[in-house]
């Protein structure tokens, strides 16, 4: 059931002549632990900084270096090898590089390769950071990027030069994960439907400086849209106030508190398939909004609040209603009160975890990691804890299945 996103795909993995090239090998390494076959391309510059026999040990492949090698191009030409491709992967791409590639250039292997495939190419720039700010390089982006290739990165921070800025290789994990959430190489597993997700807190006003809300970081629905994304869905994510970048190829629609939340929902959800909310949205809300600070009066203040409208219970009550799946974050009994959050609001599937103290302060709000109980009428899944990117991974395969099974029951009765 599980989904790396990257099983049995191929990959040509390009290495150019820079410092990060060492960061070649970890990035193979993550490749093939999702499932990938990986055959490495080194240009004569990239020798200089890691061997092949590193890369070859790694990816369990000779590498090729040499479009002259007669032995190489035997067994598989450089015509075949690009044809070979799901997609090409150059990491660390150097300057010098990307300008043969905006020359057209076909001087070594890889550059050969690189005219010569029709699969999406994905270039992680590595370089100084005045190398990088330069004008030349600057309009080569600009080029590639008019030409569909794909850049990934480069990422700011401290240079091996000594120096401090953009230019930096983005990090294996980061590649890969974006080169999966992009869905060229999706599952198909979601292909054609739209997923709505709904990620983050909400934050409800009390004064013009105040608000109620809560620790949701928003991680889990975002990883959950890149994956759902992954697996071929248009994905639009609804999301509160967080500190994360949008996945690739996501629609996102920002949105502040619960009652913006509803009607951004509501707004978009006719012709949504499957609905995930794993946002916190807040229950209540001040019933007024002071519209000036409040003072502090030397008395305790009480605050009156009104129960907000229940977004999840909102959306499995349509007619006819997408597949809809909700998240309970609850500090004990979690599966019990899953199963009557389950009920009580008639979802299709809920994902249950534990938060708070109680978790050790390990698991939940903010954390990288995460373990889910899931449950359905008639059926329970555990994931045991993961970072939330598998998590989400393994929560969509789970969801397309159970999606499919109810749809198929719907079938045999209306047959
Ligand atoms: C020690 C050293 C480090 C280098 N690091 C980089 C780098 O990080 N990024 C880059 O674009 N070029 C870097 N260069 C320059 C490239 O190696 C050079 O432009 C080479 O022609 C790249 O060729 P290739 O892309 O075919 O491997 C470095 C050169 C040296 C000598």
């Amino acid at each position: 059931m599980a989904d790396s996103g990257l099983e049995n795909r191929k990959i040509l993995l390009g290495v150019t002549g820079g410092i990060a090239a060492y960061k070649g090998i970890e990035l193979v390494r993550r490749l093939r632990e999702r499932g990938a076959s990986v055959q490495v391309v080194m240009t004569p510059g990239a020798r200089r900084f890691v061997t092949a026999q590193s890369f070859q040990a790694v990816s369990g492949e000779s590498v090729r270096d040499d479009l002259w090698d007669s032995e190489a191009e035997a067994a598989m030409g450089h015509i075949e090898l690009a044809r070979w491709a799901d997609i090409v992967v150059i990491a660390p791409a150097s300057a010098d590089f990307m300008a043969r590639v905006v020359a057209g250039m076909a001087d070594d292997l890889l550059s050969t390769l690189c005219l010569a495939t029709d699969a999406p190419v994905w270039l992680a720039p590595s370089m100084n950071r005045m190398m990088w700010a330069n004008a030349a390089t600057q309009e080569n982006v600009r080029v590639l990027e008019q030409r569909g290739i794909r850049l990934i990165g480069p990422a700011t921070g401290d240079q091996a030069c000594g120096e401090v800025g953009p230019g930096r290789m983005s990090e294996p994990e980061e590649i890969v994960e974006t080169i999966v959430a992009s869905g060229l190489l999706s599952s198909d597993r979601l292909a054609g439907r739209h997923v709505m997700i709904t990620a983050g807190p909400t934050r409800e006003r009390v004064d013009p400086v105040r608000y109620l809300s809560n620790h949701s970081s928003g991680k889990m629905g975002f990883a959950i849209a890149r994956a759902a994304r992954a697996a071929g869905a248009r994905v639009t994510l609804i999301s509160g106030p967080v500190a994360l970048p949008t996945p690739y190829g996501v629609t996102r629609i920002d949105v502040e508190s619960a009652a913006q939340m509803h009607r951004a929902v509501h707004e978009t959800v006719a012709d949504v398939d499957i609905f995930i909310g794993t946002a916190a949205i807040s229950d209540y809300r001040p019933v007024a909004t002071s519209a000036h600070k409040m003072k502090k009066t030397g008395e305790s203040l009480t605050l009156k609040l009104e129960q907000t409208t229940d977004v999840l219970a909102s959306v499995a009550a349509l007619k006819p209603a997408p597949f809809t799946v909700g998240f309970a974050a609850e500090t004990r009994d979690i599966e019990r009160y899953a199963s009557e959050k389950l009920e009580r609001k008639k979802l299709d599937m809920i994902a249950a975890n534990k938060v708070g103290e109680d978790s050790g302060g390990t698991i939940g709000f903010g954390t990288d990691e995460n373990q889910l109980t899931v449950i359905w009428a008639g059926g329970k899944h555990e994931l045991p804890t993961a970072s939330k990117v598998s998590l989400a991974r393994d929560l969509v395969a789970l969801i397309a299945e159970r999606m499919a099974a109810t749809e198929n029951q719907r079938n045999n009765r209306s047959a």
